[in-house]
């Protein structure tokens, strides 16, 4: 691995996800020896006035989660971090971090070479392009060292299709691709990642993986507390951008995608891409909408809102596995239950001799959390002397199976590809705007107040039209069988 000093600087470092997800993945990757400290700074930028302690007070609390009072590491990890205040959109603050992010190479520089600089925007996307301006016209790594620039940036990626392609030009007129990391934590994931190795390393589902065997496929998020503290921000958007679109999307193409030519990043996002350019248009009667009551008592969502808090999505895709196989996105918050599967149900058997088929169609079942799992729902011989059949499972629940292994946190795994410049789970410009291509019409008809959001209450499954719409995709529930999760 390549070795020099590494400057990591988190812009917007007194934000929500700074302090929530990226400095706590910084300090799991240091503890676990990724982040050296003879190598490695760790700089905060943001508007807020405050010393490098005041910014470490205000993380340490995050940090310390599951920890007895203040660890060494903690101490160490604390101690990289300085703290630098400017505004988004000024010179002088980027002057000021370029000047420190240098002192601090030139000290490093005694012993290593290069100068690596991984810029991570925890910011509102409102200000990447003047933050991103900045840093190209002053904070670039001394090339004389050599080494890299890179920028990580999160979602929202723009409203829609347009807003989107602006904002990629904008960033790629200052910025290769490869020096762009648009991060989506689903590919984070230990069982996202997974989903390759299922399904190219295993003779088994090779040929069950299409329409001729599979009747559809749910991804489904839920979330069972609402959208407390940022409506604001939520409102702007909706559960098709905040979810759908990238997260449930990126998962969609792991499943549906055809095998790459090899692992290499590039020919994996090309695949993705050629599902995405597959899917059809989505048709208004394949959508079910939702908003949960209580969801406009936040001062900060608009009274008239009609912003979709749940959504249920049939996507379709033209080609050649799978024709006429539908695929249900789901998401929703304040619902019954807090979770994140992919459900493949399989088509009836032929010729059933066993009059089972009403107990239930196999499935397989991928449960991305909590509580990471797969299971495949199958018929089996009810034990005992009658030849009766009961509907069971083969189980692969990781807590069980791979007891003492701690699973990383997305942000953590994916950081670290940042820094090792491998970008195999981040979305690409072209990815992207296939996958904007899809959404954006619905939602220009969404915002337009084409199609509504129905009410639904708190801590339920959604609205009822949801359940119908998936009974009319073709979705079979099976009555009476349960997955219990093994218990350790
Ligand atoms: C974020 C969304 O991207 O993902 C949030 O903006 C959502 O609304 C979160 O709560 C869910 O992430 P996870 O990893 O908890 O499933």
């Amino acid at each position: 691995p390549e070795t020099g000093c590494l400057s990591i600087i988190v812009l917007g470092a007194s934000g929500d996800l700074a302090k929530k997800k990226t400095f706590p993945a910084l300090y799991h990757l240091f503890k676990q020896g990724f982040l050296q400290s003879h190598e490695v700074h760790i700089f905060g930028y943001a508007r807020t006035k405050l010393s490098d302690e005041g910014l470490r007070d205000r993380i340490r609390g995050y940090l310390s989660k599951g920890e007895d009072g203040e660890s060494e590491d903690l101490v160490n990890f604390l101690h990289l971090i300085k703290y630098v205040s400017g505004s988004y959109d000024q010179e002088e603050g980027f002057v000021l971090l370029d000047k420190e992010i240098s002192r601090h190479e030139s000290l490093r520089n005694i012993q290593v070479g290069t100068s690596r600089r991984l810029f991570y925007l925890a910011l509102p996307p409102s200000v990447y392009p003047s933050v991103c301006k900045m840093i190209r016209s002053y904070c670039m790594n001394q090339s004389d060292l050599g080494g890299w620039t890179r920028i990580v940036v999160e979602k929202p990626f723009g409203k829609d299709l347009s807003s989107a392609e602006e904002l990629s030009s904008h960033l790629g007129e200052l910025f290769t691709e490869s020096q762009l990391y648009r991060i989506d934590h689903y590919l984070g994931k230990e069982l996202v990642q997974n989903l390759l190795v299922l399904r190219f390393a295993n003779r088994l589902f090779m040929p069950l993986w299409n329409r001729d065997n599979i009747a559809n496929i749910q991804i489904v998020f839920r979330e069972d507390f609402g959208t407390e503290g940022r409506g604001g921000y939520f409102d702007q958007y909706g559960i098709i951008r905040d979810i759908i679109q990238n997260h449930l999307l990126q998962v969609f193409c792991l499943v549906a995608m055809e095998k790459p030519v090899s692992l290499k990043p590039e020919y994996i996002r090309d695949e993705k891409v050629k599902v995405l350019q597959s899917v059809l248009p989505i048709a208004p009667e394949d959508v079910v909408l939702g908003q949960y009551d209580g969801y406009k008592d936040d001062p900060t969502v608009s009274q008239d809102s009609n912003t979709p808090t749940f959504a249920s999505v049939v996507l379709r895709i033209h080609n050649e596995r799978w024709e006429g196989v539908p695929f249900i996105l789901k998401a929703g918050k304040a619902l019954n239950s807090r979770k994140a599967e992919i459900r493949v149900q399989f088509k009836d058997v032929p010729g059933d001799i066993f009059k089972c088929q009403s107990q239930g169609r196999n499935e397989f079942v991928i449960r991305l959390q909590p509580s990471e799992a797969m299971y495949m729902k199958l018929t089996v011989k009810k034990p005992g002397l009658e030849m009766s059949t009961i509907q069971s499972e083969l189980d692969l629940s990781y807590g069980q199976r791979y007891q003492g292994v701690q699973i990383p946190e997305a942000y953590e795994r994916l950081i670290l590809d940042t820094i090792r410049g491998d970008q195999q789970h981040f979305v690409r410009r072209d990815e992207l705007k296939a996958a904007w291509e899809i959404f954006t019409p619905l939602l220009h008809k969404i915002d337009g107040g084409e199609i509504k959001s129905l009410p639904y209450k708190p801590g339920s499954r959604g609205p009822a039209e949801a359940d119908e719409l998936l009974a009319k995709a073709g979705y079979v529930q099976t009555h009476g069988y349960i997955w219990i999760p093994p218990t350790l």
